[in-house]
């Protein structure tokens, strides 16, 4: 979450409130912008919504049909990417947040409820929790939303189970962990496959029973889920 990155980094969330998770990419695109995850090039979709201002980029995602409800609608709007991203906040592709870890095109989307970020990278944990503060203290006080810094590839247990898990990073083959931490009906959206191999966006629902179905959504291309050394060696930003 928060900033994201990449590597392993996954994005919880937990009750989400009234509407729930109509379809995962409008589910992900608020959390992209409210807590940036890794790096996302969508294929399928041009850069066609960048604007000059966090407005426009808002108006532009309605516009070309991303933000379908109003509820995102508002939630984006009070939402100011230039909080998240110092580089071309109002560009909807994603930004560079340094170590070696972007935060995600707007046009990635989600509901509310108890969110938990977490990410393996500490001081992208810290850059989080400030752009936070910038934007919204209270999101944090309130304690509807929680920063932290682990291996994304193991979720957090401590919130589970979760309705929504939104993973920022491609895993050579899905985590259990997530799956174990879905609540039944509960959905995993992640990037699934190798950089060279080719990347698919796979959707998981778990079922009442426990089972799970699978849904291929789209192609794309993120960086590697993986451990905190091989994303980023400590020095280069
Ligand atoms: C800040 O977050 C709180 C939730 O903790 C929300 O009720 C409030 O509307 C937000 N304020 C702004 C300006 O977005
Ligand atoms: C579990 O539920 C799914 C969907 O409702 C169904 O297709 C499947 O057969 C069920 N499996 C078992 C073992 O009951």
């Amino acid at each position: 979450m928060t900033n994201a990155s990449t590597v392993s980094e996954a994005n919880l969330l937990q009750n989400p409130g009234v509407q729930s998770i109509r379809s995962s990419l409008r589910s992900m695109l608020r959390l992209s912008v409210v807590f940036p995850v890794g790096v996302l090039l969508v294929r399928t979709m041009a850069w066609t919504s960048s604007g000059n201002s966090h407005s426009q980029l808002i108006e532009n995602l309605r516009r070309d049909g991303v933000i379908q409800s109003d509820r995102v609608f508002k939630a984006l709007m009070e939402t100011d990417r230039a909080h998240y991203c110092k580089d071309f906040p109002f560009e909807d592709s994603p930004q560079s947040i340094g170590y070696h870890a972007t935060i995600s095109a707007p046009h990635m989307v989600g509901p509310s409820g108890l969110v938990v970020g977490v990410d393996h990278i500490p001081q992208l944990v810290e850059q989080s929790i400030s752009n936070v503060q910038t934007d919204n203290a209270s999101l944090l006080a309130a304690g509807g939303l929680k920063l932290i810094v682990g291996d994304g590839r193991n979720g957090h247990l401590d919130h589970a189970p979760y309705d929504a898990i939104h993973v920022g990073a491609a895993a050579a083959t899905v985590p259990e962990a997530l799956l174990q931490q879905l609540r039944p009906g509960g959905r995993l959206v992640i990037p699934v496959g190798s950089r060279d191999g080719g990347q698919q966006l796979e959707q998981y629902d778990k079922t009442e029973n426990g089972s799970f179905t699978r849904t291929p959504l789209m192609r794309v291309a993120y960086v590697p889920l993986t451990d905190r050394k091989r994303q980023w060696s400590g020095h280069e930003l």
